[in-house]
């Protein structure tokens, strides 16, 4: 197993390429005992630029290793952002009976000088577990007669129909197509006009069934789409949801998607999609996202690497104030990798500053119940100047907040410095307050999922401090855990 070198910024346990490039997560499947992430992967260049599918590979979803370049550019383009799945019946006929293999669906991307750009859908398939792959002979397998935008094209099985689905995105909209062998596909209908934000261009659409509040017998379908980063917004590229119906050609949103609604009230996480193919026995829907924002990820301040993903988290719906809700979780794997720092239960918050004076910490974890109603916080990757601020501020409604105003460099672009913040609903007396700090990120999660922030941030080396705030030292602090994060894979 290759070991990733340690770099400045370079999380300890969060994907990121060994050299070069990285963006959106691609062909997320999982076979055979591994989960698979490809990336969009530029492999001789830390900027944007000929796309290929770099591949990574985990069975713990903790600890990732490094695979050959899965899929580089032909005569057809450059390869764009796609999913996988995992044909079990030999649907393609590209594999012998009995012996499922794996095919990719994925956008190949034409530029010529002078010409106009041709965005196309075509299939690859692999025989050994993804090591190698073999491009379909007949692509390309889908493309249109008028959009100059129709990408990213996400397959699953649609059990009802007993067929594949594939959502795409097509210009300013999404477009549902359905297939009986991934090869030949069929127009159903196509959503988003006069719904959702269009303040960027609509890419990366995802589609999947959750059972509300975990009722088997309620599943809604939520469909994911980012939206690209467009100058006149602060917030750069982000990813909208919505959540309604659908039988296989239409898609109907319900009355809560008439309202725009983000999945991440943070800047750094784009184009995230769902893992394929989860055995029914987990049941669990698993997302990652690209931490990084279009607005200035060409720009980051990292050496031999630029960018990394989102840690994985797993997608459930519940109903909040009367409205299907998207919450997420971190995927309970990293609690493998935790190494215990300090615990306590029902201390005042005048203790918990004073136990959190000497820690040194870069990687971790911070775990909380704290007492609902309260504004306080929690200041991590501190330093001499840099600090990146996250709390909850209950002065007007409860909201999470993450501040990175401080938090490091961001000399690289004009709008990096920002305060991000979500409501939460707290139910109890307590809410609780998980944060997940690594080498150039902080993700927030409020509330068990309910809201979610997500950062990147670029402190100095010798920003390792973390400590506690709350105007009443007095306050009784029902429990606090920190956690060293260390994977066995990055040290
Ligand atoms: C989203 C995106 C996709 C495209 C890919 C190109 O970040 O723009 O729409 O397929 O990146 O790298």
């Amino acid at each position: 197993m290759s070991t990733i070198a340690k770099q400045n910024y370079r999380g300890a346990y969060h994907v990121s390429p060994q050299t070069n490039w990285m963006n959106d997560p691609n062909g997320m499947v999982y076979f055979e005992g591994e989960y698979h992430l490809f990336f969009q992967h530029h492999p001789n260049g830390d900027t944007w630029g000929p796309m290929h599918w770099g591949h990574v590979v985990s069975t713990d979803l903790v600890t990732w290793e490094e695979l050959d370049i899965a899929l580089a550019p032909d005569e057809l383009g450059t390869i764009f952002s796609g999913s996988a799945v995992v044909d079990w019946n030999n649907t393609t006929g590209f594999f012998d009976q009995g012996d499922p293999g794996l095919v990719a669906i994925f956008t190949h991307h034409l530029e010529e000088a002078g010409r106009p750009v041709i965005q196309r859908q075509s299939l690859a398939y692999s025989k050994d577990k993804g090591r190698t792959w073999v491009k379909y002979a007949g692509n390309p397998v889908l493309e249109h007669e008028s959009f100059v935008d129709f990408r990213d094209p996400k397959v699953f099985w649609h059990e009802q129909s007993s067929r594949w689905a594939m959502i795409i995105a097509c210009g300013q909209t999404v477009c549902l197509y359905h297939s009986a062998d991934l090869k030949s596909w069929n127009f159903g209908s196509e959503f988003g006009s006069g719904i959702g934000s269009h303040d960027g261009v609509w890419e990366c659409p995802d589609l999947f069934p959750l059972a509300l509040d975990g009722d088997p017998a309620n599943v809604k379908w939520v469909m994911l789409v980012s939206i690209g980063a467009d100058p006149a917004f602060a917030e750069g590229s982000r990813t909208q949801y919505f959540t309604g119906d659908f039988d296989g050609v239409t898609f109907t949103p319900d009355a809560a998607s008439m309202q725009v609604r983000w999945a991440d009230h943070g800047r750094d996480n784009y184009a995230g999609v769902t893992w394929s193919d989860v055995p029914a026995e987990d049941g669990r829907r698993l997302f990652i996202g690209w931490m990084s924002n279009w607005q200035y990820a060409n720009q980051t301040p990292t050496e031999g690497f630029r960018g990394a993903m989102t840690i994985p988290r797993e997608l459930t719906l519940e109903t909040i104030n009367g409205k299907p809700s998207l919450m997420q979780k971190p995927a309970y794997e990293l609690e493998n990798a935790r190494k215990q720092v300090l615990a306590m239960e029902n201390s005042s918050a005048a203790q918990v500053s004073e136990a959190l004076r000497s820690l040194q910490l870069v990687s971790y974890e911070i775990h909380a119940q704290l007492p609902a109603g309260q504004s306080l916080g929690f200041k991590v990757r501190a330093g001499a100047s840099d600090e990146t601020v996250v709390g909850i501020d209950a002065s007007a409604i409860q909201t999470i907040y993450a501040d990175r105003m401080n938090s490091g460099q961001h000399s690289f672009h004009a709008l990096f410095r920002s305060v991000n913040s979500a409501a939460i609903t707290p139910a109890g007396e307590s809410v609780e307050l998980r944060i997940f700090v690594d080498a150039g990120s902080v993700e927030v999660f409020g509330n068990e999922g309910e809201a979610a922030i997500t950062n990147l941030i670029y402190p100095d080396a010798d920003a390792t401090g973390v400590s506690f705030f709350s105007a009443d030292s007095e306050l009784i602090i029902p429990s606090l855990r920190i956690y060293e994060l260390a994977p066995l894979a990055a040290n």
